[in-house]
């Protein structure tokens, strides 16, 4: 028990010992060490000679790209190390003293700035220790947040590739006094951000001569290589740009009888301005470059502006008044020939037409009304009925009635042949074995009206649905030449970025 009781004293006795030893030999280094230093003098044996300091960064997180103001914010330490002449000492003449740290004002310290800094105060960093060991070698390693200016060209948004260079040198010292040397920069704590993906970060010193001195004055210039991550704007806003795109060409496939037409593109038009702004408000306010994205809702706009105007002309063709007159002829061989034919669109109507051609049948229309009046049996026109006989009765089924609410007068939709509407206007006399019945005549009279009537009405609705069917041939046409502008231009504009297909592959896999 008692040996033991003396070794704890023992221990004991030299930790505190010791403790108190360490403590008088720091206090006497940092006396030995501060008399007669001057913070001002630089720390040479020689003064002809030059103080060589290392210098490196470690990047540690992009914290912000401010594409507006054209600053890229960034978490940074420095790293700054040179040997101190004055700052040496024997390490058996104070033992257990390894390394000391003086506050930044006590010792001499290179005065590296960032040259293209944007902040308010210039210098961000945050002032810490000093860390010598016994042969003078000075760690300096000052964290900070630095703002720095960074020309952001925005020509490719968002497939960009952005490089801010950062340039360090000493502010007043020149190369013959302070040779800055360069360490690459460090990158092993950097923390990922998630709208750029930092690429590489090449250091370069540079040495740089002014008018004023032979000196050469060096700097470290590092350059953060970043890309931007595509996912959130494809997401936010270049799929809704192509899916409004392609809404604009629904325009065309809506029937001109729906009222809608208009309305669609000018919704569509109205939504790709809010997007517009959404993307103005991200991009500097610069006339340098117009950014891809831009270009591309510039053009869709312009798109979606030029189909609205063809649909006006499309919704004119469709509503044109029958007696506005016929249709110009080479509008007509141009719309209703051509592009028809081009489109292979047929008329409506026109198969039947054909069709019953083809069966080279006598088809019941008005001018083969006749009045049976001297077979007719006696009693039917004393009893003033009419009895209107048709010469082919096998035209019967081409006879639709209907009743049109607008015009309210029957409409026919009779599907005649030249030949048969020639015939009209020279109808026959009234049959001279009619005695020249009073009666029979004024009812002749009026079956010569109706026919006119329905001949007139026919006339119209002809040149309506010519006047619909070219209106029906421009939408198509448009339908096509628009997908085709569009598909063109999406792939055109959106493929031109330098790096489209990585950050494709990159973000979207
Ligand atoms: C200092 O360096 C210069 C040039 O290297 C040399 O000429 C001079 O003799 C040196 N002075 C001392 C005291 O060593
Ligand atoms: C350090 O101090 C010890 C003891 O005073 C001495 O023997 C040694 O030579 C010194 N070393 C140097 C490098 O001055
Ligand atoms: C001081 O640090 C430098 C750099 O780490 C090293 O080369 C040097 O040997 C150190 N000196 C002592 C006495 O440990």
């Amino acid at each position: 028990m008692g040996t033991r009781n003396f070794a704890l004293y023992i221990v004991a006795t030299a930790c505190l010992l010791n403790v108190s030893l360490q403590g008088e030999h720091q206090r006497r280094l940092y006396k030995d060490l501060m008399t007669n230093y001057n913070p001002l003098e630089r720390p040479v044996f020689n003064d002809s000679h030059s103080l060589t300091v290392h210098f490196s960064f470690s990047l540690m997180q992009i914290m912000d790209v401010d594409e507006k103001n054209q600053v890229l914010t960034t978490n940074i330490w420095l790293q700054l190390y040179w040997n101190d002449y004055y700052l040496r000492w024997n390490t058996s003449e104070y033992p257990g003293v390894a390394n000391v740290r003086f506050p930044d004002s006590q010792i001499w310290k290179p005065d590296i700035l960032l040259y293209n800094s944007a902040d308010e105060r210039f210098d961000a960093t945050f002032h810490t220790n000093v860390l010598v060991n016994s042969s003078g070698y000075c760690q300096y390693l000052p964290p900070g947040i630095f703002k720095s200016t960074c020309y952001i060209d925005v020509r490719w948004f968002p497939f960009d590739v952005q490089r801010c260079d950062l340039k360090f040198g000493s502010w007043t010292y020149g190369g013959w006094s302070l040779d800055l040397q360069m360490v690459a920069a460090d990158i092993t704590g950097y923390i990922p951000n998630g709208e750029w993906d930092l690429v590489e970060v090449p250091g370069r010193r540079n040495e740089r001569f002014y008018d004023c001195c032979k000196e050469p004055y060096p700097d470290v210039t590092f350059t953060v290589v970043m890309r931007r991550r595509t996912l959130y704007y494809g997401l936010n806003l270049l799929i809704p740009c192509v899916l409004i795109s392609t809404l604009a060409l629904l325009v065309f496939l809506l029937p001109a009888d729906s009222g809608e037409k208009i309305s669609l593109g000018i919704t569509v038009l109205l939504s790709l301005t809010v997007f517009m702004l959404l993307v103005a408000e991200i991009m500097p306010a610069t006339s340098d470059s117009v950014p891809l994205i831009a270009q591309y809702f510039a053009t869709t706009m312009v798109i979606v502006g030029l189909s609205v105007i063809a649909t006006v002309l499309v919704l004119q063709y469709h509503h044109h008044d029958p007696d506005g007159g016929k249709m110009p002829k080479w509008t007509r061989i141009i719309l209703l020939n051509w592009c028809a034919w081009f489109l292979r669109m047929k008329r409506p109507g026109e198969e039947r037409v054909q069709l019953a051609c083809h069966n080279k049948q006598p088809r019941g229309s008005l001018s083969s009304v006749e009045l049976n009046a001297s077979t007719a049996p006696p009693q039917s026109t004393n009893g003033n009925m009419l009895y209107i006989g048709f010469r082919g009765m096998g035209g019967m089924e081409s006879v639709h009635y209907a009743t049109t609410p607008d015009s309210g007068v029957i409409c026919s939709r009779l599907v005649a042949t030249g030949e048969e509407e020639m015939l009209l206007p020279g109808a026959p006399a009234p049959p001279a074995g009619g005695g020249g019945d009073p009666e029979l005549a004024k009812i002749l009279e009026e079956v010569r009206y109706i026919a006119k009537r329905f001949h007139d009405q026919d006339r119209d609705e002809s040149v309506c649905n010519e006047w619909k069917f070219a209106a029906s041939v421009i939408d198509r046409l448009c339908l096509m030449a628009f997908s085709l502008f569009t598909i063109l231009c999406t792939i055109g504009i959106l493929m031109s970025a330098p790096n489209f297909v990585e950050a494709i592959s990159k973000d979207f896999t």
